[in-house]
Protein backbone atom coordinates (compact mmCIF):
# COMPACT_ATOMS: atom_id res chain seq x y z
CA UNK A 1 0.00 0.00 0.00
CA UNK A 2 1.53 3.53 -0.77
CA UNK A 3 0.36 5.89 1.31
CA UNK A 4 0.45 9.62 -0.44
CA UNK A 5 -0.15 12.59 2.09
CA UNK A 6 -0.83 16.19 0.91
CA UNK A 7 -1.27 19.40 2.15
CA UNK A 8 -4.85 20.12 1.21
CA UNK A 9 -7.35 18.12 -0.36
CA UNK A 10 -7.59 19.90 -3.82
CA UNK A 11 -3.84 19.43 -4.38
CA UNK A 12 -4.78 15.14 -3.21
CA UNK A 13 -7.41 15.13 -5.65
CA UNK A 14 -5.11 16.71 -8.00
CA UNK A 15 -2.62 13.87 -7.94
CA UNK A 16 -5.80 11.09 -7.69
CA UNK A 17 -7.18 12.46 -10.63
CA UNK A 18 -3.62 12.35 -12.58
CA UNK A 19 -3.74 8.42 -11.86
CA UNK A 20 -6.88 7.74 -13.52
CA UNK A 21 -6.60 10.63 -16.49
CA UNK A 22 -2.70 8.96 -17.02
CA UNK A 23 -4.53 5.53 -17.13
CA UNK A 24 -7.23 6.66 -19.69
CA UNK A 25 -4.32 8.33 -21.69
CA UNK A 26 -2.84 5.32 -22.25
CA UNK A 27 -5.48 3.23 -22.50
CA UNK A 28 -8.95 4.81 -24.14
CA UNK A 29 -11.23 1.90 -23.35
CA UNK A 30 -10.34 2.42 -19.88
CA UNK A 31 -12.79 0.39 -17.32
CA UNK A 32 -13.06 2.87 -13.95
CA UNK A 33 -14.63 2.46 -11.20
CA UNK A 34 -16.14 5.24 -9.36
CA UNK A 35 -17.50 6.55 -6.11
CA UNK A 36 -19.72 9.24 -4.58
CA UNK A 37 -19.86 10.59 -1.83
CA UNK A 38 -18.45 13.82 -0.63
CA UNK A 39 -14.42 12.83 -0.69
CA UNK A 40 -13.91 12.34 -4.66
CA UNK A 41 -16.09 15.47 -5.89
CA UNK A 42 -12.93 17.39 -6.23
CA UNK A 43 -11.13 14.62 -8.67
CA UNK A 44 -14.63 15.05 -10.90
CA UNK A 45 -14.32 18.52 -10.91
CA UNK A 46 -10.55 18.13 -12.02
CA UNK A 47 -11.89 15.23 -14.95
CA UNK A 48 -14.63 18.04 -16.48
CA UNK A 49 -11.70 20.55 -16.41
CA UNK A 50 -8.92 18.10 -17.73
CA UNK A 51 -12.25 17.58 -20.70
CA UNK A 52 -13.16 20.85 -20.99
CA UNK A 53 -9.32 21.68 -22.42
CA UNK A 54 -9.89 18.62 -24.52
CA UNK A 55 -7.22 16.84 -23.24
CA UNK A 56 -9.40 13.98 -22.71
CA UNK A 57 -11.61 11.55 -24.55
CA UNK A 58 -14.45 9.52 -22.24
CA UNK A 59 -15.86 8.10 -25.82
CA UNK A 60 -14.75 4.65 -24.95
CA UNK A 61 -14.43 4.62 -21.41
CA UNK A 62 -16.58 2.33 -19.08
CA UNK A 63 -17.67 2.83 -15.52
CA UNK A 64 -18.86 0.86 -12.36
CA UNK A 65 -20.09 2.45 -9.58
CA UNK A 66 -19.63 0.73 -6.24
CA UNK A 67 -23.26 1.20 -5.01
CA UNK A 68 -27.01 2.39 -4.69
CA UNK A 69 -29.76 2.46 -2.56
CA UNK A 70 -32.40 0.00 -2.62
CA UNK A 71 -35.72 1.41 -3.99
CA UNK A 72 -33.82 4.48 -5.52
CA UNK A 73 -34.73 4.37 -9.77
CA UNK A 74 -31.58 6.90 -10.57
CA UNK A 75 -33.47 10.33 -9.98
CA UNK A 76 -33.80 10.53 -6.55
CA UNK A 77 -32.06 13.71 -5.34
CA UNK A 78 -30.11 11.58 -3.38
CA UNK A 79 -29.27 8.49 -5.51
CA UNK A 80 -26.02 7.50 -6.71
CA UNK A 81 -26.61 7.35 -10.52
CA UNK A 82 -28.12 11.27 -10.55
CA UNK A 83 -24.45 12.30 -8.04
CA UNK A 84 -22.18 10.25 -10.85
CA UNK A 85 -24.76 12.07 -13.96
CA UNK A 86 -24.91 15.33 -11.97
CA UNK A 87 -20.68 15.75 -11.10
CA UNK A 88 -19.34 14.18 -13.97
CA UNK A 89 -21.14 12.00 -17.02
CA UNK A 90 -23.15 14.93 -17.97
CA UNK A 91 -20.52 17.39 -18.37
CA UNK A 92 -17.67 14.76 -20.11
CA UNK A 93 -18.66 12.37 -23.54
CA UNK A 94 -19.09 9.76 -21.65
CA UNK A 95 -21.47 7.15 -23.36
CA UNK A 96 -24.23 6.84 -20.81
CA UNK A 97 -24.93 3.27 -21.81
CA UNK A 98 -21.47 2.31 -20.78
CA UNK A 99 -22.02 3.68 -17.22
CA UNK A 100 -23.14 0.86 -15.07
CA UNK A 101 -24.40 1.87 -11.44
CA UNK A 102 -26.09 -0.96 -8.97
CA UNK A 103 -29.69 -0.98 -9.79
CA UNK A 104 -31.64 -0.80 -6.27
CA UNK A 105 -34.73 -1.96 -8.01
CA UNK A 106 -36.42 -4.69 -9.49
CA UNK A 107 -34.78 -8.54 -8.72
CA UNK A 108 -32.20 -7.07 -6.66
CA UNK A 109 -30.43 -10.49 -6.78
CA UNK A 110 -30.50 -10.91 -10.34
CA UNK A 111 -29.20 -7.42 -10.71
CA UNK A 112 -26.25 -7.91 -8.97
CA UNK A 113 -25.24 -11.08 -10.33
CA UNK A 114 -26.04 -8.79 -13.98
CA UNK A 115 -23.87 -6.07 -12.36
CA UNK A 116 -20.54 -8.57 -11.53
CA UNK A 117 -20.93 -10.37 -15.12
CA UNK A 118 -20.94 -6.77 -16.51
CA UNK A 119 -17.42 -6.25 -14.54
CA UNK A 120 -16.01 -9.86 -16.23
CA UNK A 121 -17.69 -8.88 -19.89
CA UNK A 122 -15.34 -5.75 -19.78
CA UNK A 123 -12.05 -7.80 -18.48
CA UNK A 124 -12.40 -6.62 -14.89
CA UNK A 125 -11.76 -2.91 -13.54
CA UNK A 126 -8.60 -1.48 -14.28
CA UNK A 127 -8.61 1.61 -11.45
CA UNK A 128 -11.19 1.83 -8.67
CA UNK A 129 -12.13 4.86 -6.52
CA UNK A 130 -12.99 4.55 -2.80
CA UNK A 131 -13.68 6.65 -0.37
CA UNK A 132 -13.44 6.08 3.29
CA UNK A 133 -16.77 5.72 5.95
CA UNK A 134 -16.05 6.55 9.41
CA UNK A 135 -17.17 2.78 10.26
CA UNK A 136 -14.21 1.67 7.79
CA UNK A 137 -16.75 0.51 4.89
CA UNK A 138 -15.92 0.77 1.99
CA UNK A 139 -18.30 0.98 -0.95
CA UNK A 140 -21.36 0.28 1.95
CA UNK A 141 -20.13 -3.52 3.23
CA UNK A 142 -19.96 -2.26 6.88
CA UNK A 143 -17.83 -4.07 9.47
CA UNK A 144 -17.94 -8.20 9.24
CA UNK A 145 -19.24 -8.47 5.30
CA UNK A 146 -16.83 -11.32 4.48
CA UNK A 147 -13.73 -10.96 2.48
CA UNK A 148 -15.28 -13.13 -0.08
CA UNK A 149 -18.27 -11.24 -0.99
CA UNK A 150 -19.09 -10.62 -4.41
CA UNK A 151 -21.93 -7.43 -5.25
CA UNK A 152 -24.86 -8.20 -2.88
CA UNK A 153 -27.49 -6.20 -0.85
CA UNK A 154 -26.44 -4.76 2.52
CA UNK A 155 -28.19 -3.41 5.76
CA UNK A 156 -26.54 -0.30 6.67
CA UNK A 157 -25.26 0.01 10.08
CA UNK A 158 -26.08 2.81 12.55
CA UNK A 159 -23.68 4.66 12.30
CA UNK A 160 -23.71 5.18 8.36
CA UNK A 161 -27.63 6.00 8.13
CA UNK A 162 -26.55 8.90 10.91
CA UNK A 163 -23.60 10.13 8.94
CA UNK A 164 -25.99 9.86 5.98
CA UNK A 165 -28.71 11.83 7.85
CA UNK A 166 -25.72 14.22 8.82
CA UNK A 167 -24.68 14.91 4.97
CA UNK A 168 -27.09 14.57 2.68
CA UNK A 169 -30.90 13.89 4.38
CA UNK A 170 -30.99 17.29 6.36
CA UNK A 171 -30.55 15.20 9.34
CA UNK A 172 -33.72 13.16 9.12
CA UNK A 173 -32.74 9.81 9.61
CA UNK A 174 -35.86 8.20 8.59
CA UNK A 175 -35.37 9.39 5.23
CA UNK A 176 -32.47 7.63 5.17
CA UNK A 177 -32.93 4.21 2.95
CA UNK A 178 -32.25 1.35 5.51
CA UNK A 179 -30.83 -0.66 2.59
CA UNK A 180 -28.18 -0.59 -0.33
CA UNK A 181 -26.52 -2.45 -3.15
CA UNK A 182 -23.23 -2.79 -3.47
CA UNK A 183 -20.20 -4.18 -4.79
CA UNK A 184 -18.54 -7.11 -2.24
CA UNK A 185 -15.16 -6.71 -0.96
CA UNK A 186 -13.97 -9.68 -3.52
CA UNK A 187 -15.10 -7.41 -6.37
CA UNK A 188 -13.58 -4.15 -5.33
CA UNK A 189 -10.01 -6.04 -3.90
CA UNK A 190 -10.28 -7.50 -8.01
CA UNK A 191 -9.43 -4.15 -9.72
CA UNK A 192 -6.22 -4.21 -10.41
CA UNK A 193 -5.32 -0.41 -9.43
CA UNK A 194 -7.25 0.76 -5.99
CA UNK A 195 -7.60 4.49 -5.12
CA UNK A 196 -8.76 5.61 -1.89
CA UNK A 197 -9.34 9.19 -0.57
CA UNK A 198 -9.75 10.16 2.92
CA UNK A 199 -9.85 14.35 3.96
CA UNK A 200 -10.43 15.79 7.07
CA UNK A 201 -10.86 15.46 10.80
CA UNK A 202 -13.54 12.72 10.95
CA UNK A 203 -11.36 10.41 8.83
CA UNK A 204 -8.35 9.99 11.59
CA UNK A 205 -8.96 7.19 13.72
CA UNK A 206 -10.40 4.91 11.09
CA UNK A 207 -7.57 5.91 8.57
CA UNK A 208 -4.97 4.95 11.57
CA UNK A 209 -6.72 1.59 11.98
CA UNK A 210 -6.92 1.04 8.26
CA UNK A 211 -3.16 1.54 7.21
CA UNK A 212 -1.48 0.36 11.65
CA UNK A 213 -3.72 -2.25 12.49
CA UNK A 214 -4.25 -5.74 11.59
CA UNK A 215 -5.89 -6.71 8.49
CA UNK A 216 -9.97 -7.54 10.11
CA UNK A 217 -13.32 -7.99 9.23
CA UNK A 218 -14.26 -5.39 12.14
CA UNK A 219 -12.35 -3.12 9.50
CA UNK A 220 -13.13 -4.01 5.94
CA UNK A 221 -10.76 -0.99 4.71
CA UNK A 222 -8.03 -2.55 6.38
CA UNK A 223 -8.20 -6.24 3.69
CA UNK A 224 -6.59 -2.60 1.02
CA UNK A 225 -3.48 -4.00 3.05
CA UNK A 226 -3.38 -6.94 0.98
CA UNK A 227 -4.29 -5.33 -2.61
CA UNK A 228 -0.66 -5.42 -4.57
CA UNK A 229 -1.54 -1.72 -6.26
CA UNK A 230 -2.96 0.17 -3.74
CA UNK A 231 -3.14 4.19 -3.17
CA UNK A 232 -4.09 5.86 0.11
CA UNK A 233 -4.34 9.33 -0.71
CA UNK A 234 -4.99 11.68 2.02
CA UNK A 235 -4.83 15.11 3.42
CA UNK A 236 -2.39 16.12 6.39
CA UNK A 237 -5.64 16.58 8.54
CA UNK A 238 -6.82 13.16 7.97
CA UNK A 239 -3.24 11.40 8.54
CA UNK A 240 -2.79 13.37 11.31
CA UNK A 241 -3.09 10.20 13.93
CA UNK A 242 -0.93 7.85 12.01
CA UNK A 243 1.78 7.06 14.55
CA UNK A 244 4.23 4.07 12.97
CA UNK A 245 6.10 6.27 11.13
CA UNK A 246 8.95 4.51 10.81
CA UNK A 247 6.99 1.84 8.60
CA UNK A 248 6.49 4.14 5.79
CA UNK A 249 8.88 4.08 3.65
CA UNK A 250 6.98 4.17 1.38
CA UNK A 251 5.62 8.04 2.59
CA UNK A 252 4.89 10.32 -0.15
CA UNK A 253 4.80 13.65 1.04
CA UNK A 254 3.98 16.55 -2.06
CA UNK A 255 4.52 20.25 -0.74
C1 LIG B 1 -20.85 6.39 1.62
C2 LIG B 1 -20.65 5.65 0.33
C3 LIG B 1 -19.23 5.24 0.21
C4 LIG B 1 -18.38 6.48 0.46
C5 LIG B 1 -18.51 6.91 1.89
C6 LIG B 1 -17.62 8.08 2.29
O1 LIG B 1 -21.06 5.54 2.66
N1 LIG B 1 -21.47 4.50 0.23
O2 LIG B 1 -19.01 4.70 -1.07
O3 LIG B 1 -17.06 6.16 0.17
O4 LIG B 1 -19.85 7.29 2.02
O5 LIG B 1 -18.28 9.30 2.06
P1 LIG B 1 -17.60 10.71 2.16
O6 LIG B 1 -16.64 10.79 1.03
O7 LIG B 1 -18.74 11.68 1.97
O8 LIG B 1 -16.95 10.82 3.47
Amino acid sequence: MKIHIFKTESEASEFASKIFLDHLNHKKNSVFCFATGRSPIHLYKNFVLNYQKNLTDWSKVVTFNLDEYVGYNGTEKNSYRKFMNDHLFSKININLENTYVPNGIGDLEKNCFDFEKNIINHHGIDVLLLGLGVNGHIGFNEPNTPFSSLTHVVKLHEQSLKDHAKHFFNNNINEVPKEAVTMGIKSIMNAKKIVLLAFGETKTNILQKLIENEVTKKVPASVLQLHPDCHVICDQIAASKLTNTSLYNQLHFYN
